[in-house]
């Protein structure tokens, strides 16, 4: 089905508009750090291996924080790096004053432990927001880097529906990238919440009752169309790559797209909903970090 033939009244929210819209605004502000201030953002991104996922990711992200006028610190690392050697590196990005935020790709090879990693980064360069620390300032309400995708699941969601409060909220997924701080931020805007995994029982029955589903599981269509509540908002976070018909590989999300269009009041699309939205929030949460680092006002409406 093609998105004209569904019913009338299905909003199809555009994250791919909505991230080019942000990256806007967060450009505007860079411009304004560095004619008023003389402050050039700066974000460092360091990629450990050739994983290619990986690879694409991190050209991306580079590209787009050099368009948004940062500066962009790349830092490519052999897939044999020793834990010493990263944390050398991290240690001596962590004391750079040009380098505002710091983003260690994910996930890295087996033999570094992911966890030590992310708790070497200074919490105030976590633009991640994967540091222990900024993950019990989200879990406690207070002031933290908030991580990317959930924040921009948050941003097109407040777009969409305004007020959260007292809405029925469904996370499916219980990882520490996605659904836990998913999970945190509905709460500080006060749904209800529900998180659920692999082991959850009755699946479908909690989707039913749920006004928000943030789907975040990575199987692809595990969330069937039926399931959705009619005029509910759906969150597609999965990116999955599956052989159509005709022997071509092509992006599926965690949701039935079609099906769930049928009933939902919104829905994202896979490609072209959360996807985008994650680098954008990444520009953001530098441009956050750079503002705290120097004293300054936050930008409006880049943060939870
Ligand atoms: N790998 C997949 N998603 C992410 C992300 O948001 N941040 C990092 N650092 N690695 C990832």
């Amino acid at each position: 089905m093609r998105i004209a033939e569904m019913k009338t009244g299905t909003t199809i929210i555009d994250g791919k508009a909505f991230a080019a819209e942000m990256r806007g605004r967060v450009a505007e502000q860079v411009s304004r750090l560095k004619t008023e201030h003389g402050i050039t953002p700066g974000l460092a991104v360091v990629l450990v291996g050739e994983d290619p996922a990986s690879q694409v990711y991190v050209r991306s992200k580079g590209k787009q924080t050099a368009e948004a006028g940062m500066a962009s610190f790349e830092h490519k690392l052999d897939a044999d790096t020793t834990e010493a050697a990263l944390l050398d590196l991290l240690g001596r990005l962590n004391a750079d004053p040009s380098v505002h935020g710091i983003l260690v790709q994910l996930p890295l090879p087996r033999h570094l432990d992911s966890a030590r990693i992310i708790n070497a980064i200074d919490p105030a360069k976590d633009v991640d927001g994967f540091h222990i620390s900024n993950a019990g300032l989200l879990a406690t309400g207070q002031k933290a880097m908030v991580p990317c995708t959930p924040l921009g699941c948050l941003m097109l969601l407040k777009a969409h529906l305004g007020n959260l409060s007292g809405l029925q909220a469904v996370v499916i997924g219980r990882s520490n990238i996605v659904g836990k701080p998913m999970a945190q931020l509905l709460l500080g805007d006060s749904c209800t919440v529900t998180i659920a995994h692999s082991r959850t029982r009755d699946l479908e029955d909690i989707v039913r009752r749920a006004d928000i589903v943030v789907a975040a599981v990575g199987r692809p269509g595990m969330v069937q169309g039926s399931w959705i509540r009619p005029g509910a908002t759906v969150i597609d976070v999965g990116i999955n790559r599956v052989e159509g018909q005709d022997g071509k590989s092509r992006l599926v999300g965690d949701v039935d797209f079609p099906g769930a269009a049928e009933t939902a009041g919104a829905i994202t699309p896979v490609p072209g909903g959360v996807g985008p939205m994650t680098i954008a929030c990444l520009l953001a949460n530098t441009l956050t970090a750079t503002c705290r680092a120097n004293g300054l006002d936050e930008p409006e409406g880049l943060t939870a």
